[in-house]
This record gives C-alpha cells, sequence and structure tokens, in this order.
C-alpha cells in the first residue's frame, strides 16, 4: 500500500538515504531540513522527493509545516525522526547554550515532530514511528553529555509511545546508528576518529544506506509486531 513519509533532516547523511529507501519502497516521501538550502535543492532534483524547511527545535513551525505537508502529500503514515546535531565538548567546558541547543533540537524536536503527527494516525488505526537514536545514546560518550542525553531519551520516548499506540496500530522503535560515514562524523578531529574506528569490531564506518535499510523494514506494514524495540546498527562496537 502506498504510504505518505515524513522524513526530518532528510536531505542529508543518513536521513537522504533513509528517504531514498522509503522512496524505493513506494512511499510519498517528504523530507525537512533545517538550513542548507542548496543541499535540499540539490536532493530534490536528484531524487524528485520535496523538501521543507522548519527548525524542529519549535514546536509552532514543526506543526504549521507537518499541516502543510499533509495538504500537499496527505495524511503522515510514517514519521522517522531523525534530525540531530552535536555540540560536543568535555562536561567542564560543556555551556548551557551547547546543552540546550542538543536537548532542543534531538530531543524536544522529539515530542514536535511527531505530537502533531499521532492524533490522525490514532484515528487513521495504522502509524509507524521511527526515531533515530545513537549507540552513544545507550553507553555514553566523552564530550557528549548533551547528545547521550537525548539518544537515551530517544528510547524511552519510543518505549512508552509503543504501549500508548499499539493498539491503535501504530509501532515505535528505534534505530540505535554506530558511526556512520557522514558528515557529522567526519567532523571529529581524524586523529579520535582512527581511534574511533579501531574500537569498532567491523574495523569501517557504517554507509548511511545500511541504516536506511533497518528503517525501511520497520516503516513496512510487514513490520506490524516489531513494536518498542531498538535495532543497533554498529558494526559489534556495543551491544545494546
Ligand atoms: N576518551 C577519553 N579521552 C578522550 C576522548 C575519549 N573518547 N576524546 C578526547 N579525549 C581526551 C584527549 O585525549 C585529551 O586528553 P589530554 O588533555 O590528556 O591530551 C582531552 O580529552 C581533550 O581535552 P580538551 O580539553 O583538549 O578537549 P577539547 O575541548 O579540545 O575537545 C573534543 C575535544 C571535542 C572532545 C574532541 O576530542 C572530539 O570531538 N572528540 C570526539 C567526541 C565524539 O566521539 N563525538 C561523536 C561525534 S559523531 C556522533 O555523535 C554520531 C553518532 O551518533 C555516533
Amino acid at each position: 500500500m502506498a504510504r505518505t513519509a515524513l522524513v526530518t533532516g532528510g536531505s542529508r547523511g543518513i536521513g537522504a538515504a533513509i528517504s531514498k529507501a522509503l522512496q524505493a519502497q513506494g512511499c510519498t516521501v517528504a523530507a525537512t531540513y533545517a538550513g542548507n538550502d542548496e543541499a535540499a535543492a540539490a536532493f530534490t532534483a536528484e531524487t524528485g522527493i520535496k523538501t521543507y524547511k522548519w527548525n524542529v527545535g519549535d514546536y509552532e513551525e514543526s506543526a504549521a509545516g507537518i499541516a502543510k505537508v499533509e495538504a500537499e502529500l496527505g495524511p503522515i503514515d510514517i514519521v522517522v525522526a531523525n534530525a540531530g546535531i552535536t555540540r560536543d565538548a568535555p562536561f567542564h567546558k560543556m555551556t548551557p547554550q551547547q546543552w540546550q541547543e542538543v536537548i532542543d533540537t534531538n530531543l524536544t524536536g522529539v515530542f514536535n515532530t511527531v505530537h502533531p503527527i499521532w492524533p490522525g494516525m490514532r484515528e487513521r488505526k495504522f502509524g509507524r514511528v521511527i526515531v533515530i537514536s545513537s549507540v552513544n545514546g545507550q553507553k555514553g560518550q566523552f564530550a557528549q553529555v548533551n547528545y547521550a542525553a537525548t539518544k537515551a531519551g530517544d528510547i524511552g520516548i519510543v518505549r512508552s509511545l509503543a504501549q500508548e499506540g499499539a493498539r491503535a496500530g501504530i509501532t515505535a522503535n528505534v534505530v540505535a546508528p554506530g558511526y556512520i560515514a557522514t558528515d557529522m562524523v567526519m567532523a571529529v578531529p581524524e586523529k579520535v576518529r582512527e581511534s574511533i574506528i579501531a574500537q569498532i569490531p567491523a574495523g569501517r564506518l557504517g554507509e548511511p544506506e545500511e541504516i536506511a535499510r533497518c528503517v525501511a523494514f520497520l516503516a513496512s506494514d510487514d513490520a506490524g509486531f516489531v513494536n518498542g524495540s531498538t535495532i543497533s546498527a554498529n558494526g559489534a562496537q556495543f551491544f545494546g
């Protein structure tokens, strides 16, 4: 059945691979982005996937954006809360601003994205909610008190939503990627990145498509009894 999907942060990195995988699965996809107009335009030109610009950390903007997507593409059946940022610093150097920016985007952003869509899913008795967490939410990470808090929070959100949505045909699941070859990981100093890769039994970074395939499975009609789970895809770096 043709479904409509929304992917936040869906025009770059892991999100772009997710948008493409859902499109390949027959979905009509809307991808949101925060600021990079050029990358979004190039993504739409390449894929035909419509992009929408809003700040997931702002509830009113999110609700208005979602209403626009639903008016243009139809009710959203699948929502992938993928948008995320890092503001890494050792805890003794982390500023309240670095803390708040990551909380607003990565954690409150999940609430702001799913909350406006949820009532429609309940009415239509179908929904797929997929939240992109991280191995660093499962194990913690030096210099990521803020980020790890949000990514651990994703798991709590999903386990609660799974219980609330189950009777209404809605599933909620987490995909927890390890270190994936994206701009975010490439921004880590090279020496540090090399030492991280040395700790991954697979001996390499993951590819965005390897995460997208997990999401595509969870988004499918076939995955209806998988609910409240976490799929870890991290090359055996950690068993969360
Ligand atoms: N474990 C232990 N010690 C570490 C460390 C680690 N992972 N990373 C850095 N350190 C140590 C350094 O060796 C250094 O020690 P010395 O002072 O003894 O030499 C010290 O911490 C660095 O301290 P500084 O005060 O100089 O740190 P800084 O203010 O310059 O910050 C940093 C540097 C931001 C921590 C930088 O090292 C960094 O970016 N580290 C990577 C953090 C990381 O892994 N982020 C993940 C990003 S990818 C992602 O988040 C995607 C995902 O979901 C997986």
